[in-house]
């Protein structure tokens, strides 16, 4: 018992002067240890008289669970302690400003980008990307244009030059998108696809690279009325402007059937360009129901699927959204223009917080 009460005084004094963690753990192994000091005590309780060895373990376990709470517990406070001291050094003024002078600012394309994603995602649809370099199956013929078709000729298409009898190109829209998303995935899908596109034409209104941004929603019963529904949704929450007018223009895409182009109600009184009110209608996407081909082509049954797709230009919505006059000016790498058109870094738009702050 005397042996005890000499260790219970020596693993305190050892404890508290311990200042590593790694010292601990070697006490913890000499007293608590297999062939520690504690455990050896516990193996003499078998040679003990039977009244005297139910005080004896009884004490040796108060001793062991006493040792082991002391290092534990002083084990905490060591961590506690560098942890301390790490804040204390290592400390990080969050509320300070970005030096002005780093602040870069997010491109007005990347910005309408996300605003479109946080509107469709809201409304069940996910993100799909295809590729800039296209083949002519993806790019045309899967969408039910034909070699010969004159829907090709709209397109002025940048080719690249024939290789091993195939030719390839830069995609002219994001629709091959459409092909490529249900050749690899099983309906029903609701994507957008945004990315960059490209036609061999150029002046105030067209630049040869430009943006857009597909849709694409396939299901069992899928009709116009859900078409109409999902974009005027869209504008409405895009523009943020309620009850917008739209107006669906029967058109024609070889991809489409039937086929409409979208216009919004807007006004130009005194040259001033103002969405949602007003007599004028401004067009702003080409949409229609997925011409039943089109899904024939990407191996998706058309007794089964139908749907519809839309495609929209970025830099037109930006330029209408935010007050942007000449297209060309978004590639023009213009400093200037950025500081001015740009967004803040850290503002992702969301519907919840609104979508152009
Ligand atoms: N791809 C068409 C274009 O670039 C737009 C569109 C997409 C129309 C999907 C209908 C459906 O003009």
């Amino acid at each position: 018992m005397e042996d005890l009460a000499s260790i219970r005084k020596e693993v305190k004094k050892a404890v508290s002067g311990a200042s590593a963690p790694e010292a601990l753990e070697n006490l913890r192994v000499s007293y608590l240890g297999k062939s520690g000091i504690i455990s050896g005590k516990m193996r003499i309780l078998g040679g003990l008289p039977p009244e005297q060895r139910k005080e004896f373990g009884a004490a040796v376990n108060k001793l062991r669970d006493e040792v082991s709470n002391l290092i534990e517990g002083k084990k905490a406070s060591l961590e506690a302690e560098e942890l301390n001291k790490k804040l204390a050094s290592e400390k990080v003024d969050v509320t300070l400003p970005v030096r002005p002078e780093k602040e870069g600012k997010i491109h007005p394309i990347s910005q309408v980008i996300d605003e479109v994603t946080a509107v469709f995602s809201s409304m069940g649809f996910s993100v799909a990307e295809g590729p800039e370099i296209e083949d002519d199956f993806h790019n045309f013929n899967a969408l039910n244009i034909p070699p010969e078709h004159p829907a090709r000729q709209m397109h002025d298409t940048f080719y690249f030059p024939e290789k091993d009898g195939e030719r390839f190109l830069l995609r002219t829209h994001t629709s091959p998108v459409q092909i490529r998303y249900m050749e690899n995935n099983k309906p029903p899908y609701r994507v957008i696809a945004p990315g960059r596109t490209y036609r061999c034409d150029s002046d105030m209104t067209h630049s040869p690279m430009f943006h857009q941004v597909e849709g694409l929603y396939i299901d069992k019963d899928v009709n116009m009325g859900h078409l109409k529904g999902c974009l005027k949704i869209f504008v409405e929450a895009f523009f943020g402007v309620r009850d917008v007018p739209v107006r669906f223009r029967p058109s024609f895409f070889p991809f489409t059937e039937p086929s409409a182009e979208m216009d919004i109600g807007c006004s130009r009184e005194g040259g001033e360009l103002k969405i949602g009110v007003g007599k004028d209608w401004l067009e702003i996407l080409g949409c229609g129901m997925v011409h039943p081909n089109v899904l024939k082509n990407a191996g998706i049954d058309p007794t089964k699927w139908r749907g519809f797709a839309f495609g929209l230009g970025i830099e037109r919505i930006a330029m209408l959204k935010y007050g942007i006059p000449d297209l060309r000016t978004f590639f023009d790498a213009d400093e200037r223009w950025l500081r001015h058109y740009g967004f803040a870094p850290l503002d992702i738009p969301t519907l919840a917080r609104g979508l152009n702050r």
